[in-house]
């Protein structure tokens, strides 16, 4: 009897799982986005049994089939406008075919000769894109939290563990970072009408704080909220925080990436100001979900946060640059290639596409806005920030609760399967929320989002008796 281990046919699953991925990329348009379905009824799907013997691969692919596709949400969609969630990309779905079969752990240079140079060239492509200097040292991290983390030590061990200050409207890992770290308090600094940290109540905040015996350490400035896409005023920011000597931490986990796009290119002004900048292909470049990036002015602060050692770990015999160990600059030792589905995205289709592509992803969030200005039953809740649109259904004559009644819509429109949209709150008001994150929505989806959110409207109004 062979070894099931050993005996395994890459070639035939390998050929099964990529016409698979094929077909299910050219069939995404016209599945549903989702399907109704409990906890129970998925787990009722799935053999429960800790398998002594192996099964034929072809068993697997028709589990794949039918549960696993059928009962996934489909982030790929064109009209999957929830939340901030990429489609991937097919060159990165090869590209994950290479990375799994050699399997290279990126711990340092010595592990990983090809994948560190990748890496490093790959960070200094994003420092372009996004207009950051030549300076410091930046790595590839799982995504936006694990940034937030790393840019969040880097400034404790620079400016210790004093006072955070953050908008209202700043992503949730931001706080869960500064609660790990022991920093703190986080001050949540009001908005502006915009939507963005007000950053004359920081100063004053600022300087209250001071006064009152607080240490004002750094300050997280959103370039791109998660809720509304509003871009903080960075280079106001950067300017209080040189003057205040605080460090400044940028958020770039949505937006940044949009800097690169001539039409909002000058919001991003100040984001090079940074001490630590978040940000995330695994968002705004399609990626597939676990390449985020983290990027610090100056490499001695990571080293001060993260910098450990050991015996059976010391890297002995090499030069400096060889000597390089991605462990003195975030949390993880184990780390996946996560530099080959960048480099060869970047490299297989140019910047001048993925600009373009950011570019019509936020025209068609306005496309979105001009169409509710011509709608009388829907309206936005604030002005399109980058790609991200805030809206409501707002029928003529309704008295009820508006707040109840979007909720009710929202939950109809995701259960649609046609168009999905998430929710978020503008002024304390329920909001339908879309971020348009994917090179394969058009303005055609923009005008099927409209319709179907209009359809789902009514049909809860009739439901309430009301239509
Ligand atoms: C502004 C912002 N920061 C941080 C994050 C967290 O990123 P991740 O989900 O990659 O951990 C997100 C996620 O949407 C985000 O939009």
């Amino acid at each position: 009897m062979g070894n099931r281990l050993e005996d395994q046919d890459l070639r035939a699953m390998g050929h099964a799982a990529v016409d698979w991925a094929a077909n299910y990329c050219d069939g995404l348009r016209d599945r549903p986005l989702v399907r109704r379905m409990t906890a129970a009824e998925v787990r009722g799907l799935l053999d429960r049994e800790l398998p002594d013997e192996g099964c034929e691969f072809g068993e697997l692919m028709r589990t794949v089939d039918d549960v696993v596709r059928e009962f996934s949400r489909h982030n790929g969609h064109p009209r999957f406008f929830g939340y901030v969630a990429s489609p991937g990309i097919a060159v990165a779905t090869a590209a994950s075919v290479i990375e799994a079969a050699m399997n290279v752990n990126v711990t340092s240079w010595r592990s990983g000769a090809v994948a560190a140079e990748l890496e490093k060239l790959t960070v200094a492509w994003l420092r372009q894109m996004i207009g950051y200097p030549d300076v410091g040292m930046g790595l590839l991290v799982s995504g936006g939290s694990m940034a937030n983390l790393c840019g969040l030590a880097a400034a404790r061990s620079a400016k210790g563990n004093g006072a955070v200050y953050a908008s209202q409207e700043t992503h949730f890992s931001v706080k869960k970072a500064a609660r790990l770290l022991a920093m703190g308090p986080v001050r949540l600094v009001p908005l502006d009408a915009k939507l963005r940290m007000d950053v004359v109540a920081l100063e004053r905040m600022v300087r209250e704080d001071r006064a009152a015996g607080l240490a004002p350490a750094v300050v997280v400035a959103s370039a791109g909220t998660a809720g509304t896409g509003a871009v903080d005023r960075l280079d106001e920011i950067a300017r209080v925080c040189r003057s205040e000597g605080l460090w400044l931490h940028a958020d770039g986990a949505y937006g940044a990436l949009a800097a690169m796009a001539p039409s909002v290119s000058q919001l991003f002004a100040g984001l090079g100001e940074a001490d630590s900048v978040s940000l995330d292909p695994h968002k705004w470049l399609y990626l597939p979900v676990g390449i985020g990036c983290v990027l610090y002015r100056d490499a001695g602060t990571a080293r001060a946060a993260f910098g450990e050692t050991a015996d059976y770990i010391k890297v002995v015999g090499m030069e400096q640059d060889e000597a390089f160990a991605y462990w003195d600059y975030g949390p993880e030792l184990s780390r996946p290639f996560r530099a080959l589905p960048l480099w060869m995205l970047i490299r297989s289709v140019g910047v001048n596409a993925l600009a373009g592509a950011i570019e019509e992803n936020m025209a068609c969030a306005r496309y979105f806005a001009d169409l509710v200005a011509c709608t009388e039953d829907v309206e936005m809740l604030c002005p399109v920030g980058l790609s991200i649109f805030c809206f409501r259904y707002r029928p003529r004559g309704f008295a009820g609760d508006l707040d109840a009644l979007n909720e009710k819509v929202m939950l109809r429109l995701q259960r649609g399967g046609s168009s999905y949209v998430s929710n978020t709150s503008v002024n304390g008001r329920f909001t339908l929320r879309g971020c348009v994150l994917n090179y394969r929505t058009t303005r055609r989806d923009m005008e099927v989002l409209l319709e179907d959110v209009r359809e789902a409207g009514r049909s809860v109004l009739e439901d309430l008796g009301a239509g």
